[in-house]
């Protein structure tokens, strides 16, 4: 099905041009700068180090501070010797930033061990995965009808555009806020699909009700946590996710970002940052950073700030903007958490109709919205190190499940979605995305030299997207520093590149 993005890799596999050479044309007002500092060392904090290396060159120093664990979102546990993926797990073939870190690192792909999926209802299996992906593909058209090719029409058409960026950022142009980088790929429609619901895009489309209920709703469930709702770009951007070819890493997805630190030859320093204020002397702005680590406070100047961590709600990142005019603190939007619970133990088949456990032949399943489910998907779960011998274990046996819920499961929980367990793991994601927040996508530039990464979010939340948003932050401030206003916010960029090439 992805046969019709074949002429876009060819596309995307020829000679792409070097850019933001730092030897390129110097700065129209002097020095480089000095000093760069990135607040979070998620994927997103960690690729803009990379990439601000790339295009600033060895000489700038590049600071990166973590309050918690390198990685972030991207994070592990450890159960019975073996780690195991609590938060960001899949990545997408065509998520081509991803591909490069890891070829760059020299980490390797895990493998991916097949297993089947299910949809349950509360009482019943309502879709099931076979062996034969022509009879899956029969059963679905007879379910769903038209639905489900329209989907897979809608999907693709979004994606080959979406897939544009890489071209635009392969050519060095930068866009100043999310809304122009979509715009950029997508034109008005892309907007348009950051602000509707995930739902009315479908069934505007033709997709049936029951469609939407029995495949997308349950998609949305394990993905986000949340309901069709969603606006529609997320949704498509997750759909996406949901077709086959999707990979790993090999010994962990946070890997790539103690990795990118390292090759970005990026200071890791151990902080948490709580203040951020702008500091004129003469002609030079700069950005004095107060921070806490174990054992002390301090504070120090930097040229230019990325914020990559998400800043709005209540929750935020504890960064306060001091002094700056006008004024700004809270930025749009809000939260929901979404627990993550590892269990090493004997999954209770029973629960979805098949008392007899060697009969269940399902690795993940999948929920529709129903109101008394208290768990969003539960999943036989593969350790991030995959030895040639590994086999999933069998439902009769003991084995590592996630399940993902919206609140922390308790005991009775557990007991029912267990026949027994040795062990369980919780991990709290707070805080996490919620959309449909109608008051527009946060800003990525905050003041001058000031970037926010995490916006990007608003139009998906994924590794990739905070990639693509890492490498934009740093060809922005790269252009910005060196006051190249024809790289930034272009238009007509397709046609542009074609007659550039
Ligand atoms: C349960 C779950 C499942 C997911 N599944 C997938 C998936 O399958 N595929 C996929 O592509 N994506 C998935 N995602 C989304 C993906 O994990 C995120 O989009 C991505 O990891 C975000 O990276 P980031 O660097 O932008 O933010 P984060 O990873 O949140 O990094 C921000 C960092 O900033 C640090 N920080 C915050 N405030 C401060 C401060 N004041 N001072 C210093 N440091 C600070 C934090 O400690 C954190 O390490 C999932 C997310 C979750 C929670
Ligand atoms: C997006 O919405 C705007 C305003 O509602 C509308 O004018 C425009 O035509 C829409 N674009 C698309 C492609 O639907
Ligand atoms: C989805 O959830 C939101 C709140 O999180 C709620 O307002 C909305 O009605 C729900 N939509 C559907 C279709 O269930
Ligand atoms: C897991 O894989 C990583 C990456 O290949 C490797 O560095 C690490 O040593 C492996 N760990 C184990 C326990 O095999
Ligand atoms: C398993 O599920 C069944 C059916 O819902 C339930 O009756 C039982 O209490 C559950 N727990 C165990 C330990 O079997």
């Amino acid at each position: 099905m992805d046969r019709s993005l074949l002429p876009l890799f060819a596309v995307l596999l020829s000679p792409w041009t070097a850019v933001g050479d730092p030897e390129g044309p110097a700065p129209v007002d002097g020095a480089p700068p000095s000093k760069i500092a990135v607040v979070g060392a998620g994927i997103g904090g960690s690729a803009t180090a990379h990439f601000l290396r790339q295009h600033f060159g060895p000489e700038v120093q590049v600071d990166v501070f973590e309050k918690g664990e390198v990685g972030g979102r991207l994070a592990t546990v450890t159960v019975n010797h073996n780690d195991y993926e609590s938060g960001g797990s899949i990545i997408h073939s065509l998520n081509l930033h991803m591909q490069e870190f890891v070829k760059q690192l020299g980490l390797k792909y895990r493998r991916s061990i097949a297993g089947k999926t299910a949809v349950f209802n509360g009482k019943e299996m309502i879709l099931e995965e076979t062996d034969w992906y022509l009879l899956d593909l029969f059963r679905l058209w007879w379910r769903y009808g038209i639905s489900f090719i329209r989907l897979q029409m809608w999907v693709e058409e979004i994606m080959e555009k979406f897939m544009r960026i890489y071209k635009y950022q392969a050519h060095g142009y930068a866009f100043s806020s999310v809304e122009e980088l979509l715009d950029s790929l997508g034109g008005s429609g892309f907007i348009n699909m950051t602000r509707r619901p995930l739902s009315d895009s479908l069934l505007e489309l033709g997709v049936s009700q029951r469609f939407i209920d029995e495949v997308i709703a349950p998609v949305m469930r394990v993905n986000y946590r949340q309901n069709v709702s969603i606006p529609a770009f997320i949704g498509a951007v997750s759909l996406a996710g949901a077709q086959n070819n999707l990979w790993a890493v090999e010994g962990g997805n946070k890997l790539v970002c103690s990795g990118l630190l390292k090759i970005a030859n990026a200071n890791l320093r151990q902080a948490q940052v709580n203040a951020i204020s702008p500091v004129q002397s003469g002609e030079a702005l700069q950005y004095q950073l107060s921070f806490t680590t174990a054992a002390r406070t301090g504070s120090e100047l930097y040229d230019i700030v990325v914020l990559a961590t998400p800043l709005q709600g209540s929750v935020g990142s504890g960064v306060q903007f001091q002094g700056f005019s006008p004024p700004f603190n809270q930025l749009p939007g809000n939260y929901h958490s979404t627990v993550a619970t590892i269990v090493h133990g004997y999954l209770n088949t029973s629960f979805f109709g098949f008392p007899d456990p060697r009969l269940f032949p399902f690795a993940s399943i999948l929920t529709t919205e129903t109101p008394d489910l208290f768990f969003n998907s539960v999943a036989s779960v593969c350790p991030v190190n995959i030895s040639t011998g590994f086999r999933r274990k069998q439902p009769q046996e003991a084995g590592v499940y996630k399940v993902f819920s919206p609140q922390p499961l308790d005991k009775s929980q557990l007991k029912t979605l267990f026949r027994s367990y040795y062990s369980v793991q919780v991990t709290e994601w707070q805080p996490y995305s919620h959309y449909g927040s109608s008051q527009g996508l946060p800003p990525v530039e905050l003041h001058s030299n000031l970037y926010y990464l995490n916006g990007i979010e608003w139009a998906g939340s994924a590794m990739e997207m905070s990639s693509v948003a890492a490498k934009n932050i740093a060809l922005l401030a790269y252009h910005r520093w060196n006051r190249q206003t024809d790289m930034v916010d272009q238009r007509d960029l397709m046609h542009r590149i074609k007659t550039e090439l």
